[in-house]
């Protein structure tokens, strides 16, 4: 059943569980999660970036999701808008029947330039307002995502933004963000901890200096009703890598977030874990990797398949990891 994404995040809070909410953008994929939810009895949160609308077209992103509370109706599923520019884009969510979405106020409509506190509260606010008034829950974003070893902010695309930031900016003060939640009521709080998206987040397994778990447990300390999100979450596995380096990909050395920090969030208000690229890669890597050895291979489903129980594996680890596994 579809269901809020406040029930889940609440459910969540209350057994001291966190939630991945993975990123869709095709069959396949919401296929794979929807696989490893039914495998570890788990919730899921599905979700789609204006990618994915650009990609697959909002009305195949509609009826994929749909299809899975179909297809699978003792999994309750929430139906997110992830990273919503405007009130204007998470309106459009709303009314093509998403049942939670994300107003990302930290940074402007262009996706790209960091925006001013009172900017943020004003257009999470609005948000608040009428997707509440509809039974629609909201994550609202403070801080910016980026990199603590350059030092660079980040664009809504996953890429470096121009001017580099200071470094203490990045980070979500605990402060602000208190203040931040009792300005919005938004039901979610996505927080700036050193994380980036994409695949290239460290250049070394990270340690406190460029991963700031420790900042989430100063922020849950701050407002511990709140439940926080984690955006950049993928662990970036280095067997994927090594796999799609073998089959012929080339990817340079990195490093994702390692399950046991992101378990180090869940105990202290982490609910929601964002993840798309460990997707990627194992689709990746299994394409690549079927490809390499059947070359005469011409079915896509060939393909497809294999990357689907590649990206199952993935999921299940992460539902399992993040201890949702059996709650649904
Ligand atoms: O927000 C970042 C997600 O990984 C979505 O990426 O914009 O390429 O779909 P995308
Ligand atoms: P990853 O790129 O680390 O998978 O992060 C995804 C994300 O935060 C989507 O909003
Ligand atoms: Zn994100």
């Amino acid at each position: 059943a579809l269901v809020s994404m406040r029930q889940l995040l609440d459910h969540a809070a209350e057994h001291s569980y966190g939630l991945p909410a993975f990123n869709v953008n095709n069959m396949e994929q919401v296929k794979a999660i929807m696989d490893a939810a039914r495998a570890t009895a788990s919730p899921v949160i599905l979700q789609g970036s204006a990618g994915a609308r650009k990609y697959a077209g909002e009305a195949f992103l509609r009826h994929l999701i749909a299809a899975a509370v179909e297809a699978y109706p003792e999994i309750p599923v929430v139906m997110h808008q992830d990273h919503g520019a405007s009130p204007a884009v998470c309106m459009g969510a709303i009314k093509s029947g998403f049942s939670s979405v994300m107003m990302d106020g930290s940074l402007k409509e262009d996706g790209k330039t960091p925006a001013d506190y009172d900017y943020n509260v004003s257009v999470t606010a609005k948000v608040v307002e009428l997707a509440h008034a509809v039974g629609v829950s909201v994550e609202g974003e403070l801080g910016c995502l980026g990199s603590l070893e350059t030092g660079k902010g980040e664009a809504e695309d996953g890429h470096g933004a121009e001017e580099a930031l200071d470094h203490s900016k990045l980070l979500t003060d605990p402060d602000e963000a208190a203040q931040f939640v009792k300005a919005t009521q938004c039901d979610a709080l996505a927080i700036a901890i050193g994380t980036s998206h994409g695949a290239y987040k460290f250049t070394r397994k990270p340690t406190g200096d460029i991963l700031a778990i420790d900042r989430i447990k100063a922020i849950h300390q701050r407002i511990p009703t709140t439940h926080l999100v984690m955006h950049g979450s993928s662990s970036v596995p280095q067997e994927l890598l090594e796999e799609i380096r073998t089959y012929g990909g080339d990817i340079k050395e990195t490093y994702g977030v390692p399950v046991e920090e992101i378990q180090e969030g869940i105990r202290y208000g982490v609910r929601k874990v964002n993840i798309d690229t460990d997707i990627r890669l194992a689709m990746t890597a299994a394409i690549r990797r079927v490809g390499a050895k059947n070359k005469s291979e011409f079915d896509p489903r060939k393909f497809m398949a294999a990357a689907m129980e590649e990206a199952k594996k993935v999921c299940i680890a992460r539902f399992e990891a993040f201890g949702s596994a059996g709650k649904a």
